[in-house]
């Protein structure tokens, strides 16, 4: 028995070498850690339980049959994040560049498909130089298996894509098709085609951060939601979002015990608004005043900043915050606002996440850019996902709403469960200065002196309908409430919905406007 031990002990320890250690040292030197270090870093101390570690690929072509891939270039198993379950797949660039053959998709197959049964989170983390090309058709189809799995765990396990490394072609749609995509300042790049496949078909320039680097997806492209500055930078902020998130959407998510009191008053709202509704101010000063500790976990921070949105807590229950940015475009809803706030609800209600929206929104954006873009299906797929999201909804009307924009902002008409106003909201139609060059009109126009009416006709709108009290008199607001006071009705009302339970016509699926 002694002998088959050892024997086992020397098998495992090859495995546990990777790639060796010419090709660890080639990787610590990128500054990127291996992926067993990665997933070390990620879980709880010593809580990780491999599986399929013997797997290897069966892979002729090329001389392959002699070529030994330890763990087939993936690392797979569960462990633990504060004390909850996950699992984790880690591709090992150390083993022929971490590439995906016919077994190594396998094996996060399985992880997926054990996930999906146990109902709990799967962090992938990719680093991989793609398709194994020996391997064909064979890679090709490992792919589409977890493209399938992710899209059936969709909405029913959180599914978190790590990219550590790069992650091109094909490889970027499991990514693309999970939940949250974190990436690493400086050495994780995501593109369909490369550089040198652009230029030869294009004839474009560019570079591989240009492309596909960390801020070109946090930025520009919004395929990533989060950028770190180096990778335990990057596992410490995935095992803070996994903290606000069930572990599927069989449970609620987890209520933190919390110091921060529900009760607490925020005073300092009193005055953060500036005296004139034309002007800008921070509404991240806004979030940060209510929430436990003072702690936003922004997710998408440097994407369509015109709308912010993010995890935080209310006296330790977790919630998704969107909120309007006068800082940015005024605070206008475009396309890319539009896209990034739906999704964001969309996987709040999956798992469960209430919602609580901060308004101040002058409007859809508008231009020919936004129309050609076809701002109509986008702006769209916000009225669909608030509409469509059946979790606790709370909606706190800070300043403007006026419009579709209005509606849009989970109004009561789209299912917000509670609406409250601040005695600065002014929820119309539009502007009054808008609304009073239209409607009064003649009467400027046949003034002796225009701009004097103009004035005071702006202040007759303003003074009717520029108010949150038409709204509260219909009750499509509940309350017009006390900025200081914010804090602590958002926390009532999550208390007071958490047993909430509505429910749709039956259907296969609604068609999500894209
Ligand atoms: C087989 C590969 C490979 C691949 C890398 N290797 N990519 N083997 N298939 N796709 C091997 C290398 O031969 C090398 O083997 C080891 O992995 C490390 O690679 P290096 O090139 O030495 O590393 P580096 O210089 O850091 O360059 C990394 C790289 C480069 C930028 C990823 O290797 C590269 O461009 N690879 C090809 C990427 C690619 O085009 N993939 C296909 C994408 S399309 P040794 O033996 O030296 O360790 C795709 C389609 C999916 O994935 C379809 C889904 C539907």
């Amino acid at each position: 028995m002694r002998d088959k031990i050892e024997r086992l002990s020397t098998l495992k320890a090859g495995i546990v070498a990777g790639g060796g250690e010419r090709k660890v040292e080639k990787q610590h030197s990128l500054g990127k850690m291996t992926a067993r270090e990665r997933i070390a870093a990620l879980l709880d101390a010593s809580s990780f339980v491999e599986i399929d570690a013997f797997v290897e690929h069966r892979c002729t072509y090329f001389g392959m049959e002699k070529v030994e891939i330890p763990g087939e270039g993936v690392v797979t198993g569960y462990g633990n994040i504060d004390g909850r379950l996950v699992y984790v797949f880690a591709q090992d660039f150390t083993a022929l560049g971490g590439t995906l053959g016919e077994m190594h998709a396998s094996k996060i197959c399985k992880i997926l498909e054990l996930a999906l049964k146990v109902g709990a989170p799967v962090i992938g983390i990719n680093d991989s130089g793609g398709a194994r090309i020996q391997e064909a058709v064979d890679a090709m189809r490992g792919y589409g298996d977890i493209f399938y799995r992710n899209t059936i765990a969709s909405g029913v396990v959180p599914q978190i894509s790590i990219i550590m490394g790069p992650c091109a072609g094909g490889a970027t749609y499991s990514p693309a098709l999970t939940d949250f995509i974190f990436m690493v300042d400086k050495t994780s790049n995501m593109f369909i085609t490369g550089p040198q496949v652009i230029k030869a078909v294009t004839g474009e320039d560019v570079t591989v951060d240009a492309l596909g680097g960390p801020m070109t997806h946090n930025r520009i492209s919004g395929v990533a939601h989060f950028l770190s500055s180096d990778e335990l930078t990057c596992l410490a902020s995935v095992r803070k979002l996994i903290g606000f998130l069930p572990l599927s959407n069989r449970e609620l998510p987890p209520i933190s015990s919390s110091l921060d009191s529900g009760d607490r008053l925020c005073p300092e709202l009193s005055d953060i608004l500036p005296d004139s509704s034309n002007r800008t101010y921070d509404m991240k000063k806004i979030i940060a005043s209510v929430v436990d500790h003072h702690d936003f976990f922004e997710v998408q921070p440097y994407y369509a900043q015109n709308v912010i949105t993010g995890f935080a807590r209310f006296g330790g229950r977790p919630a998704g915050i969107i909120a309007n940015q006068p800082q940015i475009m005024a605070g206008c809803l475009d396309i890319n606002a539009s896209d990034k706030a739906s999704r964001f609800i969309s996987i709040c209600d999956s798992f469960n996440v209430p919602l609580v929206s901060f308004v101040d929104v002058p409007g859809f954006m508008p231009g020919s850019n936004q129309e050609y873009g076809g701002i109509i299906r986008h702006g769209a797929k916000l009225l669909y996902a608030y509409s469509d999201a059946t979790v606790p909804k709370v909606t706190v009307i800070v300043r403007k709403a006026y419009g579709g924009a209005y509606i849009a902002m989970c109004s009561r008409h789209l299912g917000a469960d509670m609406v409250l106003a601040w005695p600065s909201a002014e929820i119309a139609v539009m502007g009054s200065e808008g609304a009073a060059n239209i409607i009064f009109k003649k009467e400027i126009d046949a003034s002796a002196n225009p701009n004097e009416t103009r004035g005071a006709k702006i202040a007759e709108y303003t003074k009717e309908f520029s108010n949150p009290y038409q709204a509260a008199k219909r009750g499509y607001v509940d309350d017009v409430i006390e900025p200081s006071e914010t804090r602590k009705h958002i926390a009532s009302a999550l208390v007071m919905l958490a047993p909430k339970c509505e429910s749709r016509p039956a259907r296969k699926h609604g068609n999500f406007p894209v």
